[in-house]
């Protein structure tokens, strides 16, 4: 039998990283002959758009690029699959390409809405006796699939978030005026990547002096109330604040992707308005915006090599019969740090949001507890050695006329 792959969702830094896992397990198995490649997601299979990665990836070297690419190879989608019972024609369409390639196992990569597709997919091959296997690996910077300990992409958005915020620390005190640092992070509904760079917390730092997270209900009159007591302490406030926190109307686009996700970015420049005209100090916003899922240069090795064991683990379990499945992690242990790899069931996991605990955020709701730290650094360790070309790191990419 031959098999697919596919990637789905927002970039991260470890996509790639999970489609060699998939690519390497696939490659040792004897009865599987072609690995396909299915580009802009679903949407490949959807209008028999594949390539034949056999003959796309071909040496150790191409992996190790791979490896160290960020983003999706094979481009993305954030499309949203019809309910069998309003549209069977899509499901028709994709059986034809599945079929016509013959295709027993098709591997998602993907966040909470593509194991949508993963569930509703081996739902509609299961009713309909179709021995064609669905899996799901999981993905997302925004850390927010439930029943797994972690996502793939998190650990190295997480060390992007906490270098860059070690690095606007030092640059912020240069100066003896005091000043507001207000940093805006990805993560939606969800806090994790925000209080992610707490982490500097281990380091003795001191900064971020505030943290702002979607778990908890955002006060204007708090905020400014926060800052002049944070500036009372400190020549240089620092805050991390997360995209996903409530604002008034019209400071977002209002845009919304086909799920109805609005896109989030402005809270930052929006609260730097706001201490401007209250306090009157000097304030800067910086919005990380898509370097935090790219930056693959500060690439956590622990999330890279988890991103590539998870897609392998996803092989090996369609091959063992299993469908409607996410490869997911269990934490053993903090320290040493030790998880394992199991499969869920897509319906557990499929549009659900796994939030920051309560626990994690202190009493105040504006900065994050020094024991929640254990949970963040054990993702962030590690560095990839990083081929590099004209002092830079060197992608893995395809031919631009095969992407649409
Ligand atoms: O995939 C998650 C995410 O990176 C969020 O953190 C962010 O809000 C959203 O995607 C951005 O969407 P887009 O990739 O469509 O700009």
């Amino acid at each position: 039998m031959n098999i697919a792959v596919a990637q789905s969702g927002g970039p991260t830094c470890a996509i790639n990283a999970s489609l060699v896992g998939v690519f390497k397990e696939a490659l040792k198995v004897a009865e599987i002959d072609a690995i396909f490649g299915s580009i802009n997601g679903i949407e490949g299979i959807i209008e028999n758009h594949l390539v034949d990665l056999k003959s796309t990836i071909l040496t150790n070297n191409d992996m190790e690029l791979l490896r160290q690419t960020p983003s999706t190879v094979l481009g993305s989608c954030r499309y949203k699959l019809p309910d069998w019972s309003e549209d069977e024609e899509v499901y028709k369409r994709m059986l034809e390409t599945l079929k016509q390639r013959n295709i027993g196992a098709f591997l998602y990569i993907g966040g909470n809405d593509s194991m949508d597709t993963v569930n509703k997919l081996s739902a509609y091959f299961a009713k309909n006796d179709i021995d064609i296997k669905v899996i799901g690996i999981p993905k997302t910077i925004d850390n927010d699939l439930c029943i797994t300990d972690h996502t793939p992409g998190f650990g190295s958005a997480a060390k992007y978030v906490a270098t860059t915020m070690h690095e606007i620390t030092r640059d912020s005190i240069v100066y003896s005026i005091p000043s507001v640092t207000i940093v805006e992070i990805m993560g939606r509904h969800a806090g994790w990547l925000t209080a992610s760079s707490a982490v500097l917390h281990a380091m003795g730092e001191s900064a971020p002096h505030l943290v702002y997270v979607p778990e908890v209900p955002f006060s204007l009159e708090n905020f400014l109330k926060d800052v002049r007591q944070e500036m009372s302490k400190h020549k240089a406030v620092i805050i991390a604040v997360s995209e996903g926190i409530e604002v008034p109307e019209g400071v977002q686009s209002g845009v919304v992707d086909n799920f109805g996700h609005k896109y989030l970015s402005g809270i930052g420049k929006y609260l730097e308005d706001v201490v401007r005209s209250e306090i009157g100090c000097k304030v800067r916003s910086i919005e990380l915006n898509v370097m935090q899922r790219c930056s693959s240069h500060l690439g956590s090795k622990t999330d890279i090599d988890e991103a590539e064991a998870v897609g392998a683990a996803g092989v090996r379990c369609a091959l063992e019969g299993e469908t409607g499945k996410v490869m997911v992690f269990r934490r053993i242990e903090d320290i040493p740090y030790t998880v394992v790899i199991e499969a869920a069931d897509a319906g557990d996991i499929a549009n659900n949001e796994k939030f920051l605990p309560k626990k994690y955020i202190n009493s105040a709701g504006n900065n994050i507890r020094k024991f929640a730290l254990n949970y963040f650094l054990p993702l962030i360790q590690g560095d990839l050695n990083l081929i590099t070309e004209n002092g830079i790191p060197k992608h893995f990419t395809l031919h631009e006329s095969v992407l649409k």
